[in-house]
């Protein structure tokens, strides 16, 4: 295999970071023995090495809706945004509800170079935790469930209408807690949803965040917490998109609980105000919030309370998004393949360090679900990616290569450009 020597860059690790040479043969990084010369050398001055981050929220659609997306089209463009390891959501057709359905889409994953696909494992009724039990301690499943990342848990439907009753949201936090399995939730509240969605009578796109509200966000992550009080489940909030829900995340870490949460770039770069212009391609669950909501989620992301920021990639089509009702239209916008250039320009604003992007979308998500990915170190063998931080682009649905072909960020100028990724 050609040898590789990458003079110049700088290293971004969790450590220090620093300016360092990197010499990969054979797959294998090498920072110490940096040879003189090498098949191939690259001129990294001025540029960032990251490894490879993780987008540990995505929804490829495959199987079932994959006019939308699927894992081919979906890990181009995760590759192209710098992301190579993503979780995937069980609201696919069949959901991953079963272990044969897991198989299935594990399957189809391994054909699929340049991204490892890891999934979540869905659970709406009793049998389905019967399912993730086998899945988790039978000797048959060592294999299968290496590429299961977790359980994914709806207190309130969405794409795919996968709630959960409170009944089994219940046994699923005893079973997960046992099997040590982190549970992800969609933390919305069925009931507070319903009744502020009645009293809406207008089809304007800006009632979406009034039919599903911050109380609707804040109650179901209290009933989650004082389920994790009683089973100590290692529990995730997925994305977290309110000031009030940050707050009591806070205190919950402070008072020791096992509990971590994402926050999505939509949540951070976009607010109720983008209505105007976005229509229905602003709409998502848990809906865009206030300007407050904004600045405190990043202030969470900084303070550590906010452990990954994860896309929530959930890709629809253009026609689909188009619906004569705006409140009709599906919920979920793409992500993945401007997470890190959103981030960068965050960043060039000194909003976040590159410590932290790394922290959020590499440390984090690798820790908490488990994902065994390795840091730029001597002999590991992981990918890295080349960032120009200071490259302007502006981005435009129709350059990314997400099936659907938009993006909310549509028109954003954003500082920081992948180069490519080894
Ligand atoms: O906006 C969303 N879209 N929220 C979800 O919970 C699901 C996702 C999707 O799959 O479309
Ligand atoms: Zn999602």
């Amino acid at each position: 295999m050609p040898t590789t020597l990458i003079q110049n860059g700088t290293i971004i690790s969790s450590e220090e970071s620093a300016k360092k040479d990197l010499f990969i043969k054979d797959g294998i990084i090498s920072l110490k023995n940096a040879e003189e010369t090498a098949d191939r050398i690259i001129d990294a001055d001025g540029l960032l090495i990251f490894p490879a981050f993780i987008d540990c929220h995505v929804h490829f659609r495959e199987p079932g809706n994959t006019h939308k997306a699927d894992m081919e089209s979906e890990s181009c463009s995760a590759l192209a945004g710098g992301v190579t390891t993503v979780c995937e959501m069980p609201n696919t057709n069949p959901p991953t509800v079963s272990i044969q359905n897991l198989k299935g889409k594990v399957e189809i994953a391994s054909e699929i170079p340049n991204c490892d696909i890891r999934f979540f494992f869905g659970v709406t009724e009793m049998k389905h935790i019967d399912q993730l039990s086998d899945l988790f301690t039978k000797d048959e499943y060592t294999e299968l469930r290496k590429r299961c990342c977790g359980v994914k848990v709806y207190f309130d439907n969405s794409t795919g209408n996968q709630k959960a009753n409170e009944e089994v949201v219940e046994k699923l936090f005893e079973i997960a807690s046992n099997l040590n399995i982190p549970v992800v939730a969609h933390c919305e509240d069925a009931e507070i949803n319903d009744a502020s969605a009645v009293l809406i009578k207008e089809t304007g796109i800006q009632n979406h965040s009034l039919m599903r509200p911050p109380k609707s966000e804040i109650v179901a992550i209290e009933k989650a917490l004082s389920l994790v009080r009683k089973y100590g489940t290692r529990f995730h909030v997925a994305h977290l998109s309110t000031a009030g829900g940050l707050s009591i995340i806070k205190k919950a870490k402070k008072e020791g609980f096992s509990v971590t949460c994402e926050v999505a770039p939509h949540h951070l770069f976009l607010d109720e105000g983008d209505y105007v212009r976005l229509g229905a391609l602003g709409k998502m669950n848990p809906p865009l919030r206030k300007k407050e909501d904004r600045q405190a989620l990043l202030e969470g992301v900084n303070d550590g309370t906010v452990d990954c920021v994860s896309t929530d990639h959930a890709p629809h089509t253009l026609e689909e998004k188009n619906a004569e009702n705006p409140l009709d239209a599906p919920s979920g916008v793409p992500g993945v393949e401007t997470l890190i250039p959103l981030l960068l320009t965050a960043a060039s604003k000194n909003q976040i360090s590159y410590e932290k992007i790394h922290e959020v979308c590499f440390v984090n998500p690798n820790k908490i679900f488990n994902l065994r990915k390795e840091e730029i170190v001597e002999g590991s063998k992981t990918k890295i990616v080349l960032i120009d931080p200071n490259k302007k682009v502006v981005i435009h649905g129709e350059n990314l290569k997400s099936k659907c072909g938009w993006t909310p960020f549509e028109g954003m100028k954003v500082m920081g450009q992948i180069v490519g990724v080894i």
